[in-house]
């Protein structure tokens, strides 16, 4: 089959018109008669029994038509992992199952779920129910516990969290430099612009939900299993942002799915702005250490990173926060640890390069650090390390392109003109500097399922559960598919978000696009040789060909199964994933560097210029996949100057709860981001593809920070980089 050349087109996104138009249906724009509205009332304590609850008040409001506790609630089977297709060291969302018991685990846990006839009247409601608590001894304060965290046994595949070669503490000691330091970062919230909602509806044992989600076939499985029911369908087509804030159930799903099979009647369950930070996870804070030692001549003799981070008693997951390290510079010796302590919080939860997007920061930190004991250039520095293979695991890089990426955003940003010396770039009243920092982040990919239908007017349908949640992937989809089909990218329909549809791929690990690819490459080949099939009775396009061969349609099935039987034929699938993970290190790369100009009364910083050049393999899309580079940039402008989540290191409750108090950078944080990609097709990945959503984030809490103490002479460990941090004595 002819192939054009759609591959890397910088097409609009298939979805923008209806979603800047308001058009799009997000999960609760689908409407429904006789809907009823849920709101939930917060356990205040992080750690307690319930004594009492009296819900009388709240049960004589206008429009209540129940209020459901752990009194009245029905009962349901313990939360699960949706075996073979979860993270085995990550809990589904929370493991706390909801209304079923007496015992609070967390402040903000939903204790009580008032329904109504409209928002307002549910939410009025929820203000009359009152709760009276047993308080119980908990621990909220991570940096107080580290006496209690422990070690974080290895796992052999999967998230990375700890290695060991040679003796680094004594390679360290002997060392002609050093650095050895301490680096702290705060919890995160992931703060998507769809707050988390769903609409819940049974018909007999059948659920359907329409859900914000980041991973259909989890959902669907957690339910199925929660309810004890096969009949789950999960709907969301459009997803307003995730970053890993959606990829579990969280509360209000379950709490949905309960009250509107209790009521017979469809329920929603929307989630405030504060319910979002209460009972959905966000990142975890991190303590590091980084220690690294070096020859006189710049080479690295001893890596040492040990993370204590936290979980929660009833779910969270370890972040791969040693990840980076593993994977960037070599060393005769090296020593990766991470310490976890659970705690009586809500469970963490991934959000957006889970690990690295911490990990790399201290570590890109301690090289800059390194850089100046040495009195040499930081770049120079990170090219004098490269590995020639993975120092960890002994594994061969796929891909080794970050000296090229370092080379080439050097000379865009102009890097040779830097002065070394700190506080020497100064401009009038503000100070100046420049920063630079290495990216890195895994390739994942998922066991994907999907069926292309090529009908005889030459239209081609792509049918599969995966998700948009904003990457534009069915835009991308459709590229893929023209790509190797031959079949005009125009003539291409794809359907998406809806659990109904083979199995696809969850949007997370950055491994969506590469995963459909897979399945891509497969089906294309398939309908190839069918298409073969048919070719005696002439006809030179596929329309022709089926016109000819008396055929309406054509449909060739990848996996082709919705239920458990994807799974298991999966098998295969895996296999070669673990194979492949003995053999290759296959990661997206990149160079950050950045210019702040910091003002020299208020110690306020702003990030002036930017510039980064990615490795993510090929590009599928030159402008969404930049985008995507773009967000985690500007993901990362938070992380390193005004994200934190603040709970109280006394009671647990969340202080800074809202947009207002909370602070994402906004577009006057922003500057231009200049962003290059290599757009060079990675060998072992299918079609080259590395994956783009989560490499952007990482590193750039470093580049500032390195940035800062360029221009001040301050070196600022602990994030984000606020203005009390900055200002030179
Ligand atoms: Mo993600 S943190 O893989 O959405």
């Amino acid at each position: 089959m002819t192939t054009t050349r759609p591959l890397g087109e910088p097409l609009n996104r298939r979805d923008g018109t209806e979603k800047t138009t308001g058009r799009a249906r997000y999960a609760l724009d689908v409407p429904h008669d006789g809907l009823l509205h849920g709101a939930i009332v917060h356990a205040d304590v992080a750690h307690a029994r319930i004594t009492s609850i009296d819900t009388t008040r709240a049960e004589q409001q206008p429009g209540v038509v129940l209020v459901m506790t752990h009194l009245n609630a029905p009962t349901l089977k313990p939360t699960a992992r949706p075996t073979l297709v979860s993270l085995p060291s990550w809990a589904p969302g929370t493991m706390v199952n909801y209304l079923n018991t007496d015992e609070v685990f967390f402040d903000g846990q939903p204790v009580a779920l008032v329904v109504a006839e409209t928002l307002d009247q549910a939410m009025e409601a929820a203000r009359f129910v009152t709760v009276t608590y047993d308080e119980l001894p908990s621990r909220v304060d991570m940096m107080a516990e580290e006496k209690h965290s422990e070690l974080v046994k290895p796992a052999p595949v999967g998230i990375y969290t700890g290695g060991k070669k040679g003796d680094a503490e004594a390679a360290l000691a002997a060392a002609d430099v050093t650095v050895d330091a301490t680096w702290t970062t705060p919890e995160h919230s992931h703060n998507a612009m769809e707050p988390h909602g769903t609409t819940a509806q049974w018909d007999g044992d059948a659920l359907t939900v329409w859900d914000g989600a980041q991973n259909l076939d989890w959902t669907k499985k957690h339910l199925q299993k929660k309810f004890d029911t096969s009949r789950v369908r999960v709907v969301s087509p459009f997803v307003g942002g995730a970053f890993g804030g959606k990829g579990n159930v969280w509360a209000q799903t379950i709490l949905a799915a309960m009250a509107a099979r209790e009521l017979g009647r469809p329920v929603t369950v929307a989630l405030t702005r504060e319910g979002v930070y209460r009972v959905v996870g966000g990142r975890t804070a991190t303590k590091q250490r980084v220690a690294l030692g070096a020859g006189a001549d710049g080479r690295l003799t001893a890596i040492i990173h040990q993370v204590w981070q936290r979980k929660g008693t009833m779910g969270g997951g370890d972040d791969q926060t040693v990840s980076g390290t593993a994977d960037l510079y070599a060393a005769d010796s090296i020593l990766l640890q991470q310490y976890g302590v659970k705690l009586d919080l809500v469970p963490n939860t991934s959000m957006r390069a889970p690990g690295e997007a911490t990990g790399v920061v201290a570590l890109e930190s301690a090289m800059d650090e390194l850089a100046i004991a040495l009195e040499l250039d930081p770049v120079e520095l990170r090219l004098r390390n490269q590995p020639t293979k993975n120092p960890m695991r002994g594994t061969a890089y796929s891909h080794h392109t970050l000296p090229e990426s370092m080379r080439l955003g050097a000379e865009k940003f102009g890097w040779s003109a830097r002065t070394p010396e700190p506080q020497s770039m100064r401009d009038g009243n503000h100070y100046v500097g420049w920063g630079m920092a290495a990216a890195v982040h895994p390739a994942w990919q998922f066991a994907t399922n999907l069926t292309l239908t090529l009908s005889a007017d030459g239209t081609l349908l792509v049918r599969c559960a995966f998700h948009d949640m904003g990457m534009a992937t069915a835009t991308a989809t459709a590229q893929m598919a023209a790509h190797l089909t031959g079949i005009p990218e125009s003539s291409i329909r794809i359907e998406y978000g809806d659990s109904d549809l083979p199995i696809g791929p969850g949007a997370g690990g950055s491994g969506q696009t590469a995963s459909i690819a897979a399945a891509l490459i497969k089906a294309a080949a398939d309908l190839d040789r069918q298409l073969e099939n048919l070719m005696s009775n002439g006809g030179r396009t596929p329309a022709e060909i089926l016109t000819r061969a008396g055929r309406t349609s054509l449909e060739v099935k990848v996996g082709g199964d919705t239920g458990l039987g994807a799974v298991r034929g999966n098998v295969g699938f895996m296999a070669k994933l673990i194979r492949d993970s003995r053999k290759w290190t296959k990661a997206a790369s990149g160079a950050h560097f950045c210019e702040v100009r910091i003002d020299a009364d208020t110690g306020e910083t702003r990030v002036s210029r930017w510039v980064s050049v990615f490795d993510i393999g090929t590009v599928v899309n030159h402008k969404t996949a930049t985008s995507q580079l773009r967000g985690g940039v500007v993901m990362g402008l938070g992380l390193a100057l005004s994200e934190a989540t603040l709970f109280d290191p006394r009671r647990g409750r969340i202080m800074n709860p809202s947009l207002t108090e909370y602070h994402v950078p906004v577009h006057a944080d922003v500057p231009r981001l200049e962003i290059h990609v290599l757009d060079d097709p990675d060998p072992t990945m299918p079609l080259g593809i590395l994956g783009a959503g989560e490499v952007g984030i990482v590193g750039v809490g470093a580049a500032v920070a390195n940035a800062v103490h360029h221009a001040t002479g301050v070196r600022v460990r602990d994030l984000p980089i606020t203005l009390d941090k900055v200002l030179p004595n």
